[in-house]
């Protein structure tokens, strides 16, 4: 059976005054139902544009590259199509809730919105199912709290509250931007459980975007490591931890606090700054910043400078883009 979602070789560019920012290079991808994968980097690796892209929702960008969802082919379909798609099949939680809920409406309102268009539903029926979905998201007294205005909920709910629209539509794919960045621990867990139960009662496949590698441990079922809108390493979740091919993968697990660290340790985060997307240098674009590299010989810390990696097969499921990796390949 084909995946749920299918993304290959995905390039978006952006044309600005200095130049082509190319903010996606040649992603590839898939996510079966039921499966959550975590897509993961640093800010500005290309992680947002990445699910913008498959939402089609990439204004003004060049997008090349194929996007398939339940085997049909999204890149190059006209608004009116993909409005069909957006929300009714696929649906996305943004990355800032604020922006994304409008002020001036009920949450009731704007969850019932795509509700009403899809299922050609009329005021109460809309209104009626936006209260069923704010009980199914956990948020009390959902009859008096449909009328209510986004500023009226916490943060939490709030995000609730956009777990609750991209719902209601009932979609097969969810992409979920940094769904609980904002938020403190004990909310986080919360969305990230009712998530995953949604996802079980209904088979959901989920696109977990985010730069926190505990909640990638939490809900991912594979991982994609981006580094300067490439794919620096694939695996499914336990041996991206386990084993981590790819530097700069070892970097991120490196920089995650430990159960052991004091409250004043400094936290490691990975020396030097991310690569350019306008001018890429010719070879690896992480080398600059890799340990790995410095520590090579001559000939191949040459190798790295020069000549672009391209991701290889290292054990079923796990690949990564590295003259150097951390696992040799064909030892496993
Ligand atoms: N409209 C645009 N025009 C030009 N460049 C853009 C545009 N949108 C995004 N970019 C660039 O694309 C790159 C990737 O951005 P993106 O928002 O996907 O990063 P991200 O991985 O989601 O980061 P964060 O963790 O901070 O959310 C960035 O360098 C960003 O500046
Ligand atoms: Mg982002």
């Amino acid at each position: 059976m084909a995946p749920l979602l299918e993304v290959e070789d995905l390039k978006v560019a952006f044309d600005t005054p200095r130049g082509t920012v190319r903010a996606v290079d040649g992603i590839s991808f898939s996510v079966e139902a039921g499966r959550t994968l975590g897509l993961v980097g640093e800010s500005g690796s290309g992680k947002s544009v990445t699910s913008l892209a498959v939402m089609g929702l990439h204004r003004g960008a060049a997008v090349t590259g194929s996007i398939r969802l339940h085997g049909q082919e999204l890149n190059g379909l006209g608004e009116k199509e993909l409005g069909t798609v957006r929300g009714r099949r696929a649906a996305m939680i943004f990355q800032d809730p604020l922006s994304s809920l409008h002020p001036f409406y009920t949450v009731g309102e704007q969850i019932a919105e795509h509700y009403r268009v899809h299922f050609k539903a009329n005021r109460k029926a809309g209104r009626a199912r936006a209260v069923e979905m704010l009980a199914e998201v956990g948020i009390p007294e959902p009859a008096r709290r449909v009328d209510e205005y986004p500023h009226q909920f916490s943060g939490g709910m709030r995000q609730r509250v956009m777990i609750a629209m991209a719902l209601a539509c009932e979609p097969d794919l969810l992409i979920a931007d940094e769904p609980t960045t904002a938020l403190d621990v004990t909310v986080q867990a919360q969305i990230l459980d009712l998530i995953a139960r949604i996802q079980q009662e209904r088979g959901l496949g989920v696109v977990m975007i985010t730069h926190d590698l505990g909640v990638v441990a939490r809900v991912a079922h594979e991982v994609l490591v981006m580094y300067g809108g490439r794919a620096a390493e694939q695996a499914p979740v336990d041996r991206l931890f386990a084993q981590p091919a790819h530097p700069y993968t070892r970097g991120l697990l490196d920089s995650l606090p430990r159960l052991d660290d004091t409250d004043d340790a400094p936290l490691r985060a990975i020396p030097g700054s991310p690569p350019s997307l306008i001018a890429p240098a010719p070879g690896c674009s992480f080398a600059p910043r890799c340990a790995r590299t410095t520590a090579a010989s001559a000939e191949e810390h040459a190798r790295c400078l020069a000549e672009r990696p391209v991701l290889g097969p290292l054990a079923p499921g796990h690949q990564a883009a590295c003259h150097l990796p951390l696992v040799p390949e064909g030892v496993l």
